[in-house]
């Protein structure tokens, strides 16, 4: 489907579940949130329909999210569901990794065929700071299980926080000579929890060319690419930038999105919605072109540090 801005729309992110087994102080409070009741969140059964749906509307790729999306119940059947669906091409997942070692294994599988990995400190204190309760030991061990299930090429996102990481920097990019792994650093956006942090906690991008001048850059893929890629000399893996706030990538934007209770955001900084739960396969199709149809030119932040959406990111789902 091509939008009114000449992007073709071929990624759908679904977040499974706003619940989480860890507390990342610039996503979720410190009490936790409520779980929803049954009625509010969408069944697995609607959301294999909606990525049915959404596959003979030109979607080819689907990135399963949270939250954490191995906390919720039955995912790995519906995974195997959803990865015989004519169209798609692409099935991965976004995990903090903490339950990956039991899951690798049966995700690949199911059908998955890689998984991205939230990782922002490489310290087992600071990782359990920033998470307020996690065990970098359990992500490693996540991480060692994902590359022997060949759940390939793994990508460890790192969120650039000032005054917390940006001296991790060079250890991060280093994981990349001998590893063929992707590090992507994230720019901090200004949404839901991380709305109110001070100025120094938002820090450009920029701060990894300038700490590691060794870094060159690949050649850009343009379209649904949000990563400028970079590259040590020699080393396997590579480096990516995602910089959403320092210069908006909206005009390569390839995506919508689905929130856990059914809502379809056509921009993760809009506070626009569609409600999908409850619709039947013709009202989904209507609802998922007027969807991607809606999608606007670009969103808004960095200004003014602001972002339209009330919602905080476990419930997005990045
Ligand atoms: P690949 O398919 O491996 O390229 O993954 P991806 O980058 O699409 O997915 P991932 O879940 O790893 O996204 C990384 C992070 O980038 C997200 O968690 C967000 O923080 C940020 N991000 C992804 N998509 C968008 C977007 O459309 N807008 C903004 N502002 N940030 C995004
Ligand atoms: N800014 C940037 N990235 C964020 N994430 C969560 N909240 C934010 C934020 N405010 C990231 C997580 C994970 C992904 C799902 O989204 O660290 O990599
Ligand atoms: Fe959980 Fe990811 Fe939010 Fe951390 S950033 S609390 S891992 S949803």
């Amino acid at each position: 489907m091509i939008d009114n801005f000449g992007r073709k729309i071929n990624y759908l992110r679904v977040s499974v579940t706003d619940l989480c087994n860890l507390r990342c102080s610039y996503c979720m409070p410190e009490q936790g949130i409520d779980k929803k009741e049954h009625k509010d969140i969408m069944s697995l059964e609607e959301i294999e329909e909606i990525i049915r749906v959404s596959a003979k509307l030109g979607i080819s790729k689907v990135r399963i999210t949270g939250g954490e999306p191995l906390v919720r119940k039955g995912l790995v059947p519906m995974i195997k569901n959803v990865s015989g669906i004519d169209g798609l091409k692409e099935l991965t997942l976004t995990t903090n990794g903490i339950l990956l070692k039991d899951y690798a294994d049966s995700l690949k599988k199911a059908g998955l065929n890689r998984v991205n990995i939230s990782l922002d400190t490489l310290d087992r204190e600071k990782y359990k700071k920033i998470t307020r309760c996690g065990k970098l030991d359990d992500v490693l061990e996540g991480i060692r299980a994902a590359k022997e299930a060949r759940l390939l090429p793994i990508k460890i996102n790192v969120v650039l926080i000032g005054g917390f990481n940006d001296d991790e920097i060079e250890d991060f990019v280093n994981l990349t000579i001998k590893d063929d792994i992707e590090v992507r650093f994230i720019e901090l956006m200004p949404l839901g929890e991380a709305s109110s942090w001070p100025e120094e906690s938002f820090i450009s991008n920029e701060e990894v060319i300038n700490k590691v001048s060794r870094l060159i850059p690949m050649p850009f893929k343009g379209h649904g690419t949000v990563a400028r890629m970079y590259k040590l000399p020699d080393s396997k893996g590579k480096v990516g930038l995602i910089s959403p706030v320092s210069s908006h990538f909206c005009t390569y934007c390839n995506r919508v999105r689905i929130t856990p209770d059914g809502k379809l955001k056509s921009c993760l900084h809009s506070s626009q919605e569609i409600n999908l739960k409850g619709a039947n396969t013709r009202e989904l199709e209507r609802l998922l072109i007027e969807g991607m149809m809606s999608k606007p030119s670009k969103h808004n932040i960095g200004a003014f540090h602001s972002t339209q959406t009330h919602r905080n990111m476990n419930e997005i789902g990045g």
